[in-house]
């Protein structure tokens, strides 16, 4: 059972100019969820998640697994069980890598389960060149023979085997990858430059609670002990910083009075810090953040950074909002060589944005207006709505099925806090 496809061609209009009050519930964290249910692949049995958000991506992941031999028990409202016990097929192909990048999560449990895999290659994607060298080279030096070959990665190996490595450059997927792989290779892994971020400690603790020994999560090394099985996953999905964070935004840009309920502060500390630079009131408790705005708010700098740096996936709505500051913000994305496509897009609004390599230079303006928008990416798509509500009036915004990837019902979070958008089928 597979959740309803919204249709590819959705648009958003959004009439700007509305304040934002109230509150609203954040969601299971999609980057959470991806590499915990392609993990279930480790497990034989029926693995229940909580928590997991109802985006399109979460979808494609669950069609892979399916499609691997795997089977939906039961996916109603955030809760979903799965069994792994009939896991036999071991080919991950382009229609769907090519569609979500983070299918690539597969070829770690694979390997280790199967001794084989076929994977296709995701290929470059909106926000940079993404290759998998990091992945394959950990995976190569647990034993596993590798071949590239007509667009596909071939894995195969007896029994994977413990190994010391060390990631050129902190990659999230990568670290979970070879996470993943070595809980069920022959003797002790260790893995260093490791991501750090919140999803990827998350994915080792409950693999801890199946039966897994790794060690180390939330610092630079990872020690992993291979273990012979694992038993299946019982897990509740954390909410999604990334998506906290949109909103957080979002009542920052529109003058807004906003309480973020269901969400960790200490993980968008670094965006708190920022907001507050730019002039914000920021509240935190336990289990929620309010951001409240007058509408004036100053320019501040940023630099993309992995975990705890200010997150890439909040770079672009950061930007929608500096466009309006009073003054210039300098932001530096070192994570990903491409990821400005909303600027030319935000430039189309009003917004005064000069860009030299990976910096952007954002000279704030009195006043956006409303466009036709494209939306370009997932967190680029963000950036335009956030736009558009601060904007003079209408924007009309395409392809917002990137925005279906990884926020459930941003539409309607929006329009309950008086955001005036609605969807257009
Ligand atoms: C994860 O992508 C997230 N995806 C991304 O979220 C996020 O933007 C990114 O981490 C950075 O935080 C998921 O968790 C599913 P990386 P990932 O490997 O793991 C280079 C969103 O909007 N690299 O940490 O694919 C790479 O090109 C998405 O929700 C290699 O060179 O990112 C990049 O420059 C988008 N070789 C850097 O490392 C490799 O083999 C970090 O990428 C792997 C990565």
């Amino acid at each position: 059972m597979c959740l309803p496809e919204k249709k590819i061609m959705d648009k958003f209009i959004v009439e700007g100019g509305n304040r934002l009050e109230g509150e609203l519930e954040i969601s299971g964290a999609k980057n959470a969820a991806l590499p915990m249910m392609a993990a279930s692949i480790l497990t034989t049995g029926v693995n229940k998640f909580s928590g997991i958000p109802q985006v399109r991506d979460v979808n494609t992941m669950l069609h892979l697994l399916n499609h691997l031999g795997g089977r939906t028990e039961d996916f109603n409202e955030d809760r979903l069980l799965f069994d792994t016990t009939h896991i036999n097929n071991y080919e991950a192909s382009y229609d769907l890598v090519s569609t979500m990048r983070a299918s690539c999560l597969v070829l770690g449990p694979l390997l280790a389960r199967l001794g084989r895999a076929k994977v296709s290659l995701p290929g470059g994607c909106a926000i940079g060149a993404r290759p998998l060298d990091l992945h394959i080279r950990g995976l190569e030096l647990m034993g596993a023979k590798i071949r590239l070959e007509q667009g596909y990665i071939y894995g195969e190996v007896k029994r994977l085997r413990g190994t010391r490595y060390y990631f050129d450059t902190v990659s999230v997927t990568g670290t979970a990858n070879l996470l993943m792989a070595a809980t069920l290779a022959e003797g002790e892994t260790i893995l260093e430059n490791v991501a750090k971020e919140p999803e990827v400690v998350f994915l080792a603790d409950v693999l801890n609670q199946c039966g897994a020994k790794i060690k180390g999560q939330g610092t630079d090394t990872l020690v992993i002990q291979g273990v012979q099985s694992l038993e299946p996953i019982d897990c509740h999905i954390f909410p999604d910083r990334i998506e906290a964070g949109t909103y957080m935004i979002a009542s920052a840009i529109t003058g807004g009075n906003v309480k973020i309920n269901n969400c960790l502060p200490r993980q968008v500390e670094t965006l708190t810090l920022k907001l507050r630079q730019a002039g914000m009131i920021v509240e935190e408790t336990e289990t929620s953040v309010r951001v409240i705005s007058d509408g004036s708010f100053n320019g501040v700098n940023i630099k993309t950074q992995p975990y705890p740096g200010f997150a890439t996936d909040l770079q672009a709505q950061f930007m929608a909002l500096m466009t309006l500051a009073q003054g210039q913000s300098i932001i530096l994305e070192t994570i990903f060589e491409n990821r400005f496509m909303h600027a030319a897009e935000l430039k189309r609004m009003g917004a005064d944005i000069t860009l030299q390599g990976r910096t952007a230079i954002v000279n704030g303006v009195k006043r956006l207006s409303g466009a036709p928008l494209m939306a370009t990416d997932l967190r680029a798509s963000a950036s335009l709505v956030l736009a558009a509500l601060a904007a003079e009036g209408e924007s009309v915004i395409s392809r917002v099925y990137h925005i279906d990837r990884g926020y459930f019902n941003i539409e309607e979070k929006l329009y309950r806090l008086g955001a005036k958008i609605r969807r257009k089928k």
